[in-house]
């Protein structure tokens, strides 16, 4: 072969786990020394298109290597936790077992390892990777296709690796959170197999046992409607800039004659795609919405934030500055939605949402191609566009959204953590994926928690519990 064509990634990768190739790493966690080894970068893929994220870091606690238990699990029974570092749909790297760099606490994977999971978290590809022709290769599905050829690898090596592969449980926060879900949903689902075949996954399921996911930004298709049916009254919103790790910018914008023009539109569209889903609540009462957007569905979100309230509130905190709640005997029982969407939670994006009329979304950006940077994924937007611009492929579109799979998934424990205080996508949105999957039959513990903004892992004790619940009973 000539010397050009050999390209760094062209070589196969072995699927095949190598148990000796490992480092020995220690940490403390809580104040107990914790010992477990280290296979960093394995590629989960033969033909990776870049290894940098097609590949995982997996740790496995030492004592499943000297025939002992930690707690209740031994190296056959140990779930394995599958967490991912994706954020803002953008490429992301094995994780490792650190100190969170903000707060200085254990990480999940610390947390994990000390509690005797095996811990494999994947890298992925994001959306804007490029290869040296200067391509995309991290568009939409190539996060989902990544993070399910990672469950084959450790399916496929079940054997001679400690933990059970039956028993893999994957967590995410926000866009992380969202491929989560979607992971869960998705399980050996035949639309993804050409993508996973090209890349030489290996050949085993896909499914997993359990998903826990913070504030997932999910249901791209109807997260616009979402959005401006609790937010269709707010015109302006808070602008977070990165400007350098640590340092942020916030700041106020309006939205223009345009943006305004479309939140009714919007707005309109959302109690018709609610109807359509036919949930019901608990007691089996069906949850609708009238054309101006009321109805038991609000009620029932509404719900969430209150009971959220109240338990605030059982644990010292002092809600009565809080207008828009009503009080009677110190307890919630009422809640002004429109204020505390207003007030509270306040906007975090132009509208629409999340396909831009202008494309410059996020997920616009999400949706290219191999040689389109940004494309529209929703017929509303691609008809309102303001600049010259093509739809996504139906099929990526299906892809990306785990709604579309959940009455077929064999998923049965699901933990969603949506915060009061996070904005980054309507309530509504991690509301009606808890219930279609409760009217599923799926186990969902799903909650509001108070005052937490748009982040994750920030209740590792709680996570770790019902991690421990689902997977030994
Ligand atoms: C993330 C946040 C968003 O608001 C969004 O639209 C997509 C992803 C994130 O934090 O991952």
């Amino acid at each position: 072969m000539a010397a050009s064509m050999m390209h760094a990634q062209s070589k196969e990768y072995s699927l095949n786990f190598d148990s000796e190739k490992y480092t020995i790493k220690t940490a403390q966690v809580a104040g107990k020394e914790i010992s477990f080894r280290a296979y960093e970068n394995v590629v989960y893929v033969s033909h990776p298109v870049d290894v940098r994220y097609q590949s995982m870091n997996i740790y496995i606690p030492v004592e499943y290597y000297e025939g002992k238990n930690i707690r209740k699990y031994n190296a056959d029974t140990a779930p394995i936790f599958l967490p991912n570092d994706v954020g803002r749909y953008m490429s992301s790297q094995a994780g490792a077992p650190i100190k969170d760099r903000r707060t200085g606490k254990d990480n999940a994977i610390l947390v994990a390892l000390s509690k005797g999971y095996v811990v494999a978290s994947p890298g992925a590809r994001g959306r804007k990777l490029t290869n040296d022709k200067a391509q995309y290769i991290g568009k939409a599905p190539a996060a989902i296709v990544d993070l399910k050829a990672a469950v084959r690898y450790l399916r496929f090596n079940d054997k001679i690796m400690p933990g059970n592969a039956e028993k893999i449980i994957s967590n995410g926060t926000s866009a992380g959170g969202a491929l989560s879900v979607l992971l869960g949903a998705s399980g050996n689902q035949k639309i993804y197999h050409s993508y996973l075949n090209e890349l030489g996954a290996a050949a085993a399921r896909d499914d997993i046992f359990a998903v826990s996911a913070y504030c997932p930004i999910i249901n791209l298709d109807n997260a616009d409607a979402a959005y401006e049916w609790q937010y269709g009254h707010v015109k302006d919103y808070k602008v977070i800039n990165l400007v350098h790790p640590g340092y942020i910018e916030i700041f106020t914008e309006t939205l223009t004659e345009e943006q305004i023009a479309v939140q009714p539109k919007l707005a309109a569209m959302f109690p018709k795609y609610v109807n359509s889903l036919k949930l019901k609540d608990e007691n089996g009462k069906t949850l609708t919405l009238n054309d101006k957007g009321e109805g038991t569905f609000k009620e029932y979100v509404k719900k969430f934030v209150i009971n959220s309230a109240n338990k605030a509130i059982s644990e010292g905190n002092d809600l009565s500055k809080y207008s828009w709640l009503e009080f009677k005997n110190k307890k919630v029982v009422g809640l002004d939605f429109k204020t505390y969407s207003k007030e509270y939670l306040s906007r975090s994006k132009s509208a629409p949402a999340f396909d831009a009329l202008d494309l410059s979304a996020g997920e616009n950006n999400l949706f290219g191609d191999l040689t389109v940077d940004n494309k529209h994924f929703t017929k509303f937007s691609a008809t309102e566009s303001s600049v010259k611009a093509e739809m996504a492929d139906v099929d990526i579109v299906k892809m990306m959204n785990p709604m579309n799979f959940i009455k077929n998934t064999s998923t049965q424990n699901w933990r969603i953590r949506h915060g009061a205080k996070d904005a980054d996508t309507s309530l509504a949105i991690s509301t009606i994926l808890a219930t279609t999957l409760r009217n599923h039959k799926k186990a969902v513990d799903f909650a509001m928690p108070w005052d937490i903004v748009h982040r994750g892992d920030y209740d590792l004790e709680e996570l770790f519990e019902w991690m421990d619940k689902i997977s030994t009973k």
